[in-house]
């Protein structure tokens, strides 16, 4: 069993966006019970709400269903919750090096340098149009098969 936290800076775009793209990716190839998967946010703007409505629309329109996420801040507890925790983009992976505990231990990665080899971050699309989302969609959708294929050695 591997567990896997997918963080971001809201936990209301990207890490929620992967977090449902690797959960259908999993059930799909029937291999869901090898894994425990979670999102979470560095920021505390949007716990307890549901996803951005422009990522859950995004989402839907490639039949992923996110309307059952809700948005919550990652915290020190999860350092030694989860075995990997993968981050969006380089303040991300600041954000987690700044809050992780002693003795932690979680792996930090990057998603796209870890999953498809290229030093590429998934940009922020908070507060842009369709077309960004769409592609933040196909960058984290491009990754995920290939980091389950990773992870499932
Ligand atoms: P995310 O996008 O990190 O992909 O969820 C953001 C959402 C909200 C904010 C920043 C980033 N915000 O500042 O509220």
């Amino acid at each position: 069993m591997t567990s896997i936290l997918f963080i971001c800076l809201g936990n209301t775009c990207r890490s929620p966006t992967a977090e449902a793209v690797f959960r259908s990716h999993v059930t799909k190839l029937g291999v869901a019970d090898r894994f425990r998967w979670d999102s979470a946010g560095l920021g505390s703007w949007h716990v307890g709400n549901q996803p951005n409505p422009e990522a859950v629309r995004t989402a839907a329109g490639h039949g992923i269903d996110m309307n059952d996420l809700i948005s919550r801040q990652i915290g020190a507890d999860d350092f030694h919750a989860f075995d990997l925790i993968i981050g969006m983009d380089h303040d991300n992976m600041v954000g987690l090096e700044a809050i992780k505990p002693s003795g932690s231990g979680a792996e930090t990665v990057m998603l796209v340098p870890y999953a498809l080899g290229r030093e590429e971050i998934v940009p922020d699309p908070y507060g842009f149009g369709p077309e960004v989302y769409e592609n933040t969609f196909a960058l984290i959708n491009e990754a995920i098969p290939p980091l389950v294929e990773r992870l499932l050695g």
